[in-house]
């Protein structure tokens, strides 16, 4: 398939930044975003809208090979309330598919995360991306709103035919909350949980770019002691993880 238009939501975002590097030489980028993106960007199409805005998200599709979907509620999410997720997330998503379809969009890859069934629950490490759901207390609502969001996609990918590709990422260092791991003092088997956001931006060219046209994939460092299982992301997708913290002994039974 033959993917060189490409638009990117949350195009202002920490993740975005790294996708739109990894991309802007090979493809032709579309920036859609509630906020302009940086300085370094302005020679880059933009286009300033709200995803929860049918209208605006229908603007930005159009003539589009493909869209990146990395809008979400994320470091300003807690303490908001649910209505907030089902705005932004749900209804920003089903959005964006039903756009997709309109304006005859191929392929939408939906960066996700692996908390998209809950957060990691330790004996069941390495989750693979097809567990089943473990929902908590904790976070419920962007947890949920994710797994709805994947859910939307894969209606519009049996309904239309759209190609669906979800990217679960760990958590992507560097982000502002997240600074980055160090060794734990107790190691455990299949502890580590992050990813360098190059890598997810790598992820996401190998998904726009490959014969894949449905499926879900963690996008966590290239570690054996991954708490979420990489290979499949791998094997099927191309992805190519480079950034692994060698400096951080593998852990447990890893070799
Ligand atoms: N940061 C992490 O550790 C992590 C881990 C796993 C998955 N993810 C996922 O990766 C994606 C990107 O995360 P990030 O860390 O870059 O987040 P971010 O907050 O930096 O970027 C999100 C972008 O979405 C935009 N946005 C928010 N609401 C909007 C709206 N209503 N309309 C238009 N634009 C809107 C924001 O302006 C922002 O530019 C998200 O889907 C997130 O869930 C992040």
């Amino acid at each position: 398939m033959n993917i060189h238009r490409v638009l990117v939501t949350g195009a202002s975002g920490y993740l975005a930044g790294f996708v739109i590097d990894r991309l802007r030489h090979d493809h032709d980028l579309t920036l859609f975003d509630r906020v302009p993106p940086g300085e370094d960007r302005t020679d880059l199409r933009f286009v300033e809208g709200d995803v929860t805005s049918e209208d605006d998200v229908r603007r930005a599709c159009a003539d589009q090979d493909a869209v990146v979907h990395t809008i979400a509620l994320v470091r300003e999410r807690m303490g908001q309330p649910a209505a907030a997720f089902a705005e932004v997330m749900v209804k920003g998503t089903w959005h964006v598919a039903e756009a997709c379809v309109e304006q005859e969009v191929k392929r939408l890859v939906n960066v996700s995360s692996i908390v998209a069934i809950g957060p990691p629950h330790e004996p069941d490490m390495p989750h693979d991306a097809h567990d089943g759901c473990r929902f908590t207390e904790s976070d419920l609502h962007y947890c949920l709103a994710k797994h709805i969001g994947e859910d939307i996609c894969d209606a519009y990918h049996q309904a239309h035919g759209l190609d669906v590709i979800h990217l679960r990422p760990g958590v992507i260092a560097g982000d502002g909350l997240n600074p980055g791991p160090s060794a734990p003092d107790a190691p455990r088997d299949h502890w580590f949980m992050y990813v360098d956001p190059r890598d997810v931006a790598q992820s996401v060219e190998a998904a726009l770019a490959g014969s894949v046209s449905h499926g879900r994939f963690n996008i966590v460092a290239g570690r054996d002691d991954s708490a979420y299982e990489w290979r499949s992301a791998a094997r099927e997708l191309g992805y190519h993880p480079q950034h692994n913290w060698p400096n951080i002994p593998l852990s447990g039974g890893a070799s």
